[in-house]
């Protein structure tokens, strides 16, 4: 296939750009629209040049599978055909239909005009993947539309519609009718015209008030960016649009292009760019695996999750039918939804009509023959076996056949849960993670015999509710929880060695989470991890050890919601208080233990902490729980507050090198008394002596 369509309309060639699915400007790409611009200059009929894309894509930009790779810069490369294309003696217009983002757009503004659908959508997103556009944006945009309003769009990396730019340079003309009829109409005027062809090169941004603003927007940018270096970046060059002349713009543009793609903060936002696409996607199941319809569903249980889970659904227009055991219990949860979408109201975000209509979406209901109809039921109904037990089998007996069966457990084992009905292969965890109606995260659990379109049907739902769907096989905790033990018994170790909650804490939000484990602790509820702790002691037959955390709970300090755990809360108050009870507290179990407490570094509590996710994290992807690493970093990103310019626990264990992510484990595994979890994972070892990354 020709990745560039030439065709003659009368005087004026038509290139139409043709690399599905986003028109990625790759090196074939690139070379083709060179190609065909050359054509059509040496055709002595030709008098104007059209450059169009589908009518859905202009183009979505760099190929970001170049990035990085010799073929990014091997030539022709952007700049070289953008410049080609301004020094064009035939006119050339660009016909932009749907969304011209980032290299697509600098593509257009290199052309001498732009005609553009109303609707289209115009971006310099490249801020979002720690870049700044390299390709001229930065210089070209501001003598469009101004410095201010390029500054604004480069820095932020929000798109436009192309009406908002009426008016300016951007958009020459803005068509409602079919773009490239309209385009090439303009091209056969523009051919006509007398004179020398307008390029943005040549236009000067106005200097007045631009010093002060340029000021403003540093400091602004300064502020909002906490520390990352690519919208600063996007602020400098900018400004060089105005102080400096075309080709030193150009110049310097190029150089802090290269220079941001080597910073880890970039390569961090390419990686989560990159395994958001790949989560979506099962090494076994065809992508044309035809799918169940989800028009109806059905919740049981109207408690925490139950009540957000649902709010997902209505939010997608989806009817849900909530059943719970008593009717106080639905009353209330059916007020939680309610009172959830009055705050919505309160902040502007919905309107009264919208708070109705979703509600109406609802069936509430005490009786299970409510669900013959629906085609997926979630349960969240209290963790305990034989109540899942109890559920599972009457949804078995009510259910159409072919409907899917899903169970929000967090720790329980969905292939024992699958047993509980004739239909195991109808059945799978959909893990959704507190505020369910809020938190991105959707962990997707394959049971052993969960069906192959069922897990299509799954991930597909993710998208619909705008979730980030990773898919995880069975085991204790998945692969969030399971990995967050590790990081929780790290954290606690810290402390009986010798630190204090509030020194932990600190280390890891300096590290970039919103809050340490212990502050976390407390705003989850310190009770769930006692029972979970209690529970697995008596299912292994062993007496139950209490932690630090059980001896608070045996307190009757449960965190937050109970006025103190870890920490002390004034009444009405979030901001955690260090309490001297709690010191004592540990000391005493220092004593009992026959621990010295030891001076322990805020480096050592970062490495122990990080490093405790990232070698279970290999253990999880070597026991094939989870199907590649960048799977373990979006379940940390979007469902633990790991911090996103880290890119996630094996992003930044391959930054920090896996060899010396090793050194340290057998460091702290070397230890008297050591834990044995600190000995690396296999799977980690065999990647640093092969010199690789996850
Ligand atoms: P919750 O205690 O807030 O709500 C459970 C609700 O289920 C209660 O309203 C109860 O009346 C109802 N219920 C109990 N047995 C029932 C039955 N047989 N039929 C119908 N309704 C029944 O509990 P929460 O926190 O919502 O947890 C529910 C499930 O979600 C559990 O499996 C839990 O492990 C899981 N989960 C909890 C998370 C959390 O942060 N709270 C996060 C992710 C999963």
């Amino acid at each position: 296939m020709n990745p560039v369509d030439y065709n003659l309309r009368g005087p004026v060639a038509v290139l139409t750009l043709n690399k599905p699915p986003v028109n990625g400007l790759g090196l074939a790409l690139r070379s083709g629209i060179l190609a065909g611009l050359d054509r059509a200059l040496a055709d002595p009929a030709v008098t104007a040049i059209v450059l169009t894309g589908g009518e859905k894509i202009f183009s979505g930009g760099a190929d970001v599978k170049e990035f990085g790779t010799p073929k990014s810069s091997t030539s022709p490369n952007l700049p070289d055909v953008i410049r080609a294309l301004e020094q064009s003696a035939k006119p050339v217009v660009a016909a932009i239909a749907g969304f011209a983002l980032g290299g697509g757009l600098e593509l257009a503004l290199g052309c001498h005009f732009r005609v553009a659908n109303k609707d289209a959508t115009l971006g310099l997103p490249e801020v979002k993947l720690g870049l700044l556009p390299g390709a001229g944006g930065t210089q070209r945009l501001p003598r469009a539309i101004g410095l201010e309003a390029a500054l604004n769009m480069i820095v932020s990396g929000a798109p436009q519609k192309a009406a908002s730019f009426e008016g300016t340079a951007l958009v020459n003309e803005l068509t409602e009718a079919n773009v490239v009829d309209a385009a090439v109409a303009f091209a056969e005027r523009a051919a006509k015209e007398p004179g020398a062809l307008p390029r943005l090169r040549d236009v000067k941004v106005p200097a007045v008030g631009a010093d002060a603003f340029l000021q403003f927007a540093r400091n602004n940018v300064k502020t909002a960016a906490k520390g990352l270096p690519a919208p600063l970046a996007c602020v400098e060059c900018v400004a060089d649009s105005v102080t400096q002349p075309f080709d030193e713009g150009l110049k310097r543009e190029r150089a802090a292009f290269f220079a941001l793609m080597a910073t880890p903060e970039s390569r961090a936002a390419r990686h989560v760019f990159a395994a958001e696409r790949a989560a979506g996607k099962l090494p076994d199941i065809p992508g044309d695996t035809p799918l169940r319809p989800i028009k109806t569903v059905g919740v049981i249980g109207a408690g925490t999750m139950g009540g957000g889970i649902t709010i997902n659904f209505l939010n997608a227009g989806t009817p849900v039918v909530l059943l719970e055991t008593a009717q106080a219990a639905l009353d209330r949860g059916l007020a939680t939804i309610r009172r959830n979408y009055e705050n919505s109201v309160k902040r502007g975000r919905l309107k009264q009509e919208q708070v109705e209509q979703r509600m109406a979406l609802i069936t509430p209901t005490l009786d299970y023959t409510a669900f013959e109809d629906v085609d997926l039921v979630i349960e969240a109904v209290f963790e305990q076996m034989d109540v899942k037990e109890k559920v599972f089998s009457q949804l078995d007996a009510v259910c159409k056949p072919g409907a899917i069966l899903a169970s929000n457990t967090s720790y329980l084992d969905i292939n024992q849960i699958a047993s509980f009905t004739k239909r195991p292969q109808d059945v799978l965890g959909l893990h959704f993670f507190s505020p369910a109606n809020i938190m991105k995260l959707l962990e997707i659990v394959r049971g052993e015999k969960t069906a192959n379109d069922v897990m299509a049907t799954a991930l597909a739902l993710g998208k619909q509710i705008k979730k980030v769907a990773v898919v995880s096989g069975v085991c204790d905790g998945f692969i969030g929880n399971r990995m967050l033990a590790r990081y929780g018994a790290a954290a606690n170790a810290m402390v009986v060695a010798g630190g204090a909650p509030q020194q932990v804490d600190k280390a890891m939000e300096r590290f970039g989470y919103a809050m340490g484990p212990f502050r976390v602790g407390d705003l989850a509820g310190l009770d769930i991890g006692w029972a979970t702790r209690k529970r697995k002691a008596a299912e292994a037959g062993v007496p139950h050890d209490p932690t630090i955390a059980d001896k608070i709970c045996e307190m009757d300090r449960f965190g937050q919601k109970s006025g103190a755990g870890w920490y002390r809360y004034e009444p009405g108050m979030r901001e955690p208080q260090a309490d001297p009870l709690i010191d004592q507290l540990i000391a005493d179990y220092r004593s009992a233990k026959g621990v010295t407490p030891r001076k322990v570094s805020d480096e050592e509590v970062v490495e122990r902490c990080i490093y405790a996710l990232v070698n279970e994290g290999a253990r999880i992807l070597a026991e094939g729980i989870a199907v590649r690493a960048s799977d373990v970093d979006l379940v940390y990103l979007n469902g633990y507050g790991f911090p996103a310019r880290r890119g996630g626990p094996m992003c930044y264990a391959n930054e920090v090198g896996l060899a010396n992510v090793v050194r340290a484990l057998r460091r702290f595994a070397a230890e008297p008394g050591a834990d044995a979890s600190w000995e690396p994972a296999p799977l980690l070892i065999q990647l640093a002596e092969e010199g690789k990354g996850f």
